[in-house]
């Protein structure tokens, strides 16, 4: 026998695969917390896909809020936090004042808690299951200090995963998702499942935001599609969720990324993109 055939017969299909035993139930669903109280809104960003620009968009969109309101940043991503290094504050550690978390001041106007304030270095790997990326999470909200928080933002992983699981359950009085979707077709499927997650878990979905809608050429003004475009606001009119606006590629938002300076700090023309969009945030969400 060939080493192919060998390969062949080795993986034919065996009929059909059927899961025999039943989930288990939910063992200790976490029910709303009641520590959680000194946030006037909470806003969860999620994304179906990685690398989309969640935590670009909750760096810059807390930033933006933070002219006009007092801003929490949540950095939800317990495996990979990359809020602080956004807003240039990687060096920072947690402390605390009567058993209770003091988040980190950032010079933005933003206060921001993550999981990276607690590794010894950027370097270094957290390799946590669920039931303690949700210990975390749960701490992040609840021990800290958040008093006089108008508006809480909060970065997650990609996906639909225990993190967001975890806010969904502790606080179901958060404002509502904003889903962050690049134009591609295989984006947006993955962006309708954490649609789909919010209507699950009875959270309101705030809007979606496209990002890195098309590039603007710098030297000649004309505008590239590199993955295509529009296709997230026909998305959000199809499902009947609110269209936030778009954000093209910009180099700046890189660079600033890399030097731990929102892009709306230095760009007047991606700051006036985030105040179109943080007002229609605002709009809908203090409507309620
Ligand atoms: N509009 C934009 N223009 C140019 N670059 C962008 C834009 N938005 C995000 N980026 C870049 O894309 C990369 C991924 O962004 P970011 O880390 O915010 O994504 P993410 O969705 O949070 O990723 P993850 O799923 O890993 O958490 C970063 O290098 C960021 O600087
Ligand atoms: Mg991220």
């Amino acid at each position: 026998m060939t080493e192919n055939e060998n390969k062949e017969s080795k993986y034919q299909p065996r009929g059909k695969i059927k899961i025999n035993t039943p989930p288990p139930p939910l063992q200790s669903a976490p029910t709303a917390s009641v520590k959680y109280k000194d946030v006037k809104h909470t806003i969860m960003i999620m994304s179906g896909k990685g690398g989309v620009g969640k935590s670009t968009f909750a760096v810059n969109l807390a930033v933006t809020l933070a002219k006009k309101h007092h801003v929490g940043l949540i950095d939800a991503d317990i495996n990979g936090p990359d809020d602080p290094k956004l807003l240039g504050v990687t060096k920072e550690k947690l402390y605390t004042a009567k058993d209770r978390i003091i988040p980190i001041e950032t010079q933005f106007g933003v206060k921001v808690i993550s999981m990276a304030f607690l590794l010894p270095d950027e370097k270094t790997a957290v390799i946590w299951r669920g039931a303690l990326r949700h210990k975390a999470v749960q701490q992040f909200l609840e021990d800290a200090m958040w008093e006089d928080t108008d508006y809480m933002i909060m970065d997650f992983p990609p996906g639909t995963g225990d993190e967001a699981l975890t806010v969904s359950q502790l606080v179901p009085q958060a404002d509502g998702v904003i889903i962050v979707v690049t134009p591609q077709d295989l984006a947006l499927l993955d962006a309708q499942k954490a649609i789909n997650f919010a209507e699950q878990m009875h959270i309101k979905v705030v809007g979606v935001v496209e990002n890195m809608s098309g590039f603007i050429c710098p030297h000649c003004g004309k505008k590239t599609d590199i993955f295509k475009t529009g296709g997230a606001e026909k998305m959000a009119e199809e499902l009947g969720v609110p269209f936030l606006g778009r954000i093209p590629i910009y180099p700046e938002i890189v660079e600033t990324a890399d030097n731990g300076v929102p892009a709306v700090e230095i760009s007047d023309e991606i700051r006036t993109i985030y105040e179109g969009i943080s007002k229609k945030i605002v709009d809908i969400v203090e409507k309620e």
